[in-house]
């Protein structure tokens, strides 16, 4: 059993004790999480978690309530960007495992930050949440990446796109506030989750040029008012990846990531497309059981194939294999993956790493570079503090 304490009882502090309170729903697995505490800012979010979960015995506005308990294990931090530092780094230094949400600090320096603290306390198992490639197809890319078999790798296309911002209306919240969310804005708020597939299987930006938009320049504040909406909107990052490869050498390829807030029509559609001189493959949430191949051989037809991946999990579940995966299932396998690696096991696919995580601000970093000198920017990995 791990004892859990989670920071932040917003829309993401419920989904995880939502996946911990239907555990029997996975297969053998080694460890069970239970949440013995929870705090927000808010007082009144915690009813929610007090009402379902009997097992909570210890609430608080302070977080340090929750670090200074010697029961708990291991937190669960989701709490807005411009906390992160402050909270991740107390929370490492106290001993207790974290799985901190994305983007891992409002910007590259709150991200060395939290890599020096990490460093400095080798015992503690870190990880960044990142649920999307748990997604059964994208397992299957992934698979693919790593055994080889797309050949020579001539693109990939990778993003995630929000369209609810279309909406002129629609209230301001701190993920529109650039002292709250960061100056990243949308690259902050969706990025992590674009950039952490193709980092996993190798394929890392050296340069980015970015073009990014501040669609809806003021938002009504709730309160009659309308307040400047600062942060970027929608963000296309074309980038470079150099590759050393035993059968194609050296060679190099563009990848695109976009992450968009206004994305007419997308509620929270992520994919990944990936062109290859042997396979091409593609997945997107919007077809969340659809896996799309194209297996190619020199003089043969090209031909997209369809297939559809039923509950092929990660972590293995009680659901019939020919049944649909969602949002929930994914969050529900990270954990599973978060859990199993604290329990002191390797997991079938380890969670995002502090590693991904840094890499995602060196290429947000050098976006906004980017951005600012119109030009070519090249990225520069943040120091892990000695480690
Ligand atoms: N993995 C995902 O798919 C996903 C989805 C949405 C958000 N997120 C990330 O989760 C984090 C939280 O986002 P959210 O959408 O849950 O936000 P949210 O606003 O719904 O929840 C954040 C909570 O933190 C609380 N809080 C603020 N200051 C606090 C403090 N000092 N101590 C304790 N609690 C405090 C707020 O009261 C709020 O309830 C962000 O890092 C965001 O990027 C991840």
């Amino acid at each position: 059993m791990l004892r859990f304490g989670i920071i932040g009882c917003g829309l993401m502090g419920r989904e995880f004790a939502s996946a911990a309170a239907r555990w029997m729903h996975l297969l053998k697995m080694p460890v069970r999480p239970e949440i013995i505490a929870v705090c927000d800012a808010n007082s009144s979010l915690m009813n929610w978690f007090t009402d379902h979960f009997s097992s909570v015995i210890q609430t608080s506005t302070d977080y340090k309530a929750l670090l200074e308990n010697p029961e708990i294990d291991a937190i669960y931090c989701a709490v807005p960007h411009n906390l992160h530092a402050q909270l991740y780094v107390d929370i490492i230094n106290a001993g207790k495992h974290l799985l901190g949400e994305k983007p891992f600090g409002i910007d590259q320096s709150a991200n060395t930050q939290i890599l020096k603290a990490i460093a400095a306390n080798p015992n503690v198992t870190v990880r960044c949440s990142s649920e999307f490639p748990f997604f059964p197809a994208a397992q299957k890319i992934i698979q693919y990446a790593q055994s080889g078999k797309f050949g020579r790798i001539i693109e990939v296309e990778a993003g995630f796109w929000h369209s609810s911002d279309l909406d002129p209306n629609k209230p301001i919240n701190w993920k529109r506030m650039i002292a709250v969310n960061g100056e990243y804005g949308v690259m902050g708020d969706l990025g992590f989750h674009v950039v952490h597939t193709p980092a996993r299987v190798g394929w890392i930006p050296k340069d980015v040029r970015a073009v990014l938009s501040n669609i809806v320049t003021e938002r009504p504040d709730g309160k009659g008012n309308m307040v400047p909406c600062e942060t970027w909107d929608n963000a296309h990052l074309l980038t470079s990846v150099a590759l050393e490869d035993s059968r194609f050498g050296h060679y190099e390829f563009p990848m695109t990531l976009s992450m968009k807030r206004i994305a007419p029509g997308e509620a929270n559609t992520w994919f990944i497309r990936v062109i290859g001189s042997e396979l091409s493959a593609e997945f997107s949430t919007k077809h969340p059981k659809t896996l799309r191949t194209l297996p190619y051989t020199a003089g043969q037809p090209q031909a997209w194939h369809e297939q559809d991946i039923g509950f092929e999990t990660v972590y293995p579940t009680i659901t019939g294999s020919i049944f649909e995966f969602g949002f929930t299932d994914a969050i529900q396998q990270m954990w599973a993956a978060f859990c199993d690696e604290v329990a002191g096991n390797t997991p079938r696919f380890q969670c995002g790493t502090p590693t991904e995580a840094a890499l995602s601000h060196a290429l947000f970093t050098a976006a906004l570079e980017s951005q600012r000198s119109g030009s070519v920017a090249k990225l520069e990995p943040a120091s892990m503090g000695g480690a």
